[in-house]
């Protein structure tokens, strides 16, 4: 049995790992263990443990899966709340349990409900076990269970009336006591999203989290932690914390080896992530929705449910968490109806007509995009309203007349016969106050009374909180879709949130405006996609600004940056690779020199970039030349036969573009029989040879025959894994931006 419990403790064990928690005596539900799997029950911890430090509490040090705040608690709660007599302080014991061998979603999965001991409060504490990938789900549901008759009963609610969210956390994860730690997270903005940072975590917190009212390019709602080793200057023999049987904690986690704890949020709006370490070495990480501006009020009877996260264990580096994610991604996030399809190979004609777009000139770019063997053509902004930049026309979402005369039917049918499929680029959640839908609807968007409403790219936000606001976009991306055979859409989200003002509903309400927004953008995906299941959807949000797993649950692939340089885009998509899958990561080849920094590189180069992901074209195909449109069209041949193993292989991640002057990247089917491999120099120095580049995951045993380009390779052609592994692979690579793509099959 994956869950189980010995009556005290409850167990829930993974191929490799073990999370284990436990029902303490005084009731309070503690967090035990999480780390590998240990063969005996009586090797992982008991339960009842009480820290104890002078001038300290033990209550308040205790490690609980679901901190409120009350008593002598002072570290960071996952629950804050106020009831309706002013009374904030809370107290959840254990109630009950129950163990379901499988849910709603096929996965083992254990309930642990809590009540407050004097107010008609609830909390749900949800555990789903992927088994098979070693990673837990969590999230919680508070509810509100006072009714007329039990808030007015002795003992138990000493008032009926409102109880105030002001702090809801989806799970607090604790990681070992007593070692100091490493957090790696994700930071960024326009344009270089993603970025990696690795930052020594001492006594204190660092806050990762987002207050746009979007996932943002800024930060991202996943995290990782590994041991610092000796790093820190945390004084751990004064902490005298019992250290648990961990093994070899004090190791440096590299990409192939060393323990990591890693997690992430599914939410797209406000989201926060809290790694706190007392001063008593103890660690912990709470995720969720962002406190900030944020109070959700239950009435009697109401319940909030927060987003998901996940979290898992591994002992096998940066590169098994990654391979990890990227598997979950695939089995049990994607959109279940088309995860298990390749995506198309498409092109984007934004980068060559901006705004300018028309039927005669799209046919046209179709027609050349047909020849490479592009599956899916997509138009972007422009083709709607009174849309000639970007100051007008969002919110009219009728085809522009002049642009289109005949409507989208006869480009969309232009596109079918060359055997491609049609997608368009929308923008809903966003009007021009120059547009016909704000000069009917100017309470539409995020406003407070008597302030200004700040514009951002010349657009406002609409409240998609609002009722109205959301039937609005079903009706016209209905009639979109139903009137025109589309079958793929580009969602994008130009600006973040300001002034989240929500005049029309009571006071007490509209501090839910981060929470109510983002769950009225899934409502229309998740309606959208249900009444229409065969189109394909990417969320773009001025690039990655909108790049996490609650999206990722709607939208089959994203926009991983408006930075389409290729050398820029390897920093870019090595650090989306740590939490991300390749399948939903889409990446463009473009003209060279790049327009935002001028850099040249080949065409060769720019496509091994962007086949390390979901392939995409977005340069003016009217200015290459007949050779270079033969060459693109041998690359986007060979990204079809290579395309399986990018999108649904395993990635290694062999040199990171931060290493030093290469970067190499190797995808490896489940059976091992086949990999691809990409290896790119940004610039040879003092006529240094390349050094030969050491794959990883094939098998040791088996002989594999190796295709790349003539000329490249300085051995033979058929070579053992072990010796690929072992001895590696030399390949000849020249001068700036070079780049070489080989494959390997067993024989
Ligand atoms: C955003 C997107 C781009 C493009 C433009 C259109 O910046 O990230 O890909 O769609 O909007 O206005």
């Amino acid at each position: 049995m994956p869950i189980r419990s010995d009556g005290k403790r409850y167990f829930l064990e993974g191929n490799q790992t073990a999370y284990v928690l436990a029902v303490r005596n005084d009731k309070l539900v503690e967090h035990l263990y999480w780390g590998p799997k240990l063969p005996l029950d009586t090797d992982y911890p008991q339960a009842d443990r009480n820290p104890s430090f002078a001038f300290e509490n033990p209550q308040g040090l205790i490690p609980l899966e679901y901190p409120a705040w009350g008593g002598l608690r002072f570290s960071e709660p996952c629950l804050k709340v106020e009831f309706s007599n002013g009374c904030r302080d809370t107290r959840l014991v254990f109630e009950e349990a129950a163990i379901l061998p499988r849910d709603e979603a096929g996965q083992p999965h254990l309930v642990i409900r809590l009540a407050d001991t004097a107010y008609p409060l609830r909390v749900e504490l949800h555990y789903r076990l992927y088994e098979a990938l070693d990673i837990v789900e969590r999230w919680a549901v508070v509810s509100n269970v006072a009714t007329a008759e039990s808030a007015g009963s002795a003992g138990t609610a000493l008032e009926p009336g409102v109880i105030r969210l002001e702090q809801v956390f989806s799970a607090c994860w604790h990681l070992p006591a007593g070692t100091p730690y490493c957090l790696t997270h994700l930071a960024g903005r326009w344009g270089g999203e993603t970025q990696l940072r690795h930052d020594l975590l001492s006594e204190g917190k660092k806050v990762l989290e987002s207050r746009r009212g979007a996932t943002s390019h800024q930060a991202n709602p996943w995290s990782a932690l590994t041991p610092a080793g000796a790093a820190v200057g945390i004084d751990l023999a004064a902490a005298g914390t019992p250290v648990p049987p961990w093994p070899e904690l004090g190791r440096p986690t590299g990409e192939e080896d060393g323990a990591v704890w890693y997690g992430a949020l599914a939410w797209s709006g406000n989201w926060k992530i809290v790694v706190e370490t007392t001063p008593y070495a103890q660690t912990q990480v709470l995720t969720g929705i962002n406190d900030f501006d944020t109070v959700i009020t239950l009435m009697p009877g109401e319940k909030f449910t927060t987003p998901a996260c996940v979290a898992g264990y591994t002992e096998g580096g940066f590169g098994s968490m990654s391979r990890t994610l990227h598997r979950y991604q695939l089995r049990h996030v994607l959109p279940p109806a088309s995860a298990r399809q390749l995506r198309p190979v498409l092109y984007n004609s934004w980068e060559a007509t901006h705004f300018a777009v028309n039927e005669q000139q799209q046919m046209k770019l179709a027609d050349k995009a047909a020849q490479l063997g592009v599956e899916l053509f997509v138009v972007d902004d422009g083709w709607f309203g009174r849309r000639q930049n970007d100051r007008a026309g969002l919110g009219d979402w009728y085809v522009n007349p002049e642009k289109f005369p005949r409507g989208l039917g006869p480009l969309i049918d232009h596109v079918h016969r060359l055997g491609m499929k049609f997608g368009l680029w929308v923008e809903p959640e966003m009007v021009n106050p120059d547009s016909d839908l704000y000069r009917q609807h100017p309470d539409w968007v995020l406003h407070f009374p008597a302030r200004p409403r700040t514009e951002s790219r010349y657009q406002l936000v609409l409240n998609l909180a609002r009722p109205d606001v959301r039937q609005f976009i079903l009706d016209f991306m209905d009639r979109l879709l139903s009137e025109n055979p589309i079958d793929f859409i580009k969602w994008d989200m130009n600006r973040h949130l300001s002034e989240p003002g929500w005049p029309d509903e009571p006071p007490e309400h509209q501090r839910e405006i981060w929470i109510r927004y983002g769950e009225g953008l899934y409502q229309v995906w998740d309606e959208l996609r249900a009444r229409h299941p065969k189109v394909l959807w990417e969320s773009c949000s001025g690039g990655g600004g909108r790049v996490d797993l609650g999206i990722l649950r709607r939208a089959d692939q994203v926009w991983t940056s408006d930075n389409t340089d290729p050398f820029d885009r390897l920093f870019i998509q090595e650090g989306y690779s740590y939490a991300y899958s390749p399948k939903a990561m889409v990446s463009w080849v473009t003209d060279s020199p790049h327009w935002g920094n001028q850099r040249a590189s080949s065409l060769r180069y720019r496509f091994h970039v962007a086949m390390s992901g979901t392939l995409g074209i977005g340069a003016n195909l009217n200015h290459w030349s007949p050779a270079e449109m033969e060459e693109a069209r041998a690359l986007v041949a060979q990204y079809k036969a290579i395309r399986h193993l990018v999108q649904e292989g395993n990635l290694y991640r062999l040199i990171s573009p931060r290493a030093g002057e290469l970067a190499a990247l190797q995808y490896v089917n489940e059976d091992a029989k086949e990999a691809v491999l990409f290896v790119y120099l940004h610039s040879r120095k003092r006529l240094w040879p390349v050094p030969p580049i050491h794959l990883r995951g094939l098998s040791p045993e088996r002989v594999y025959s190796l295709e790349t380009e003539e000329g490249r390779l300085q051995g033979p052609r058929r070579i053992s894994g072990r010796a690929l592994m072992a001895c590696g692979l030399s390949l000849n690579l020249q001068g700036d931006f070079d780049s070489v793509m080989v494959r390997l099959k067993a024989e």
